[in-house]
C-alpha cells in the first residue's frame, strides 16, 4: 500500500497578478508542504515547532507586504482581508 501525500501545487490560477506575493504564496505552499511530510514522516516535535514558528514569521511578514499593497492599489477588501488575516495570526499563535 502506498501511502497518500498532500501536497499543495501552485497553479497560475492562484496568482494575484502581482510577482512579490505570487512568489510568497509560492514559498508558503512549500513551507506548508515541508510541514506535511514531517508530520506524515516521524514528526519530531521540535522540527514542528521550528517549523511552525517560522511559518507564523513568514505569514507576518506576507500579511505586511500585502497591506502596502492594499493601500498602493486602494484594493476594496482590505478590511476584510486585514481582519481575517489577524485573526488566523491570533490563532496561529495560541
Ligand atoms: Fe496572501
Amino acid at each position: 500500500m502506498v501511502a497518500e501525500t498532500l501536497a499543495l501545487e501552485w497553479d497560475e490560477k492562484y496568482s494575484v497578478g502581482v510577482t512579490v506575493l505570487d512568489h510568497q504564496h509560492q514559498q508558503m505552499f512549500r513551507m506548508i508542504n515541508d510541514l506535511v511530510n514531517i508530520i506524515q514522516g516521524v514528526p519530531e516535535k521540535e522540527r514542528i515547532g521550528r517549523l511552525l514558528d517560522a511559518i507564523i514569521e513568514y505569514k507576518r511578514v506576507h500579511f505586511a507586504t500585502e497591506e502596502g499593497y492594499f493601500k498602493e492599489f486602494n484594493f476594496e477588501g482590505a478590511a476584510e482581508h486585514i481582519w481575517n488575516t489577524k485573526n488566523l495570526m491570533r490563532l496561529l499563535r495560541s
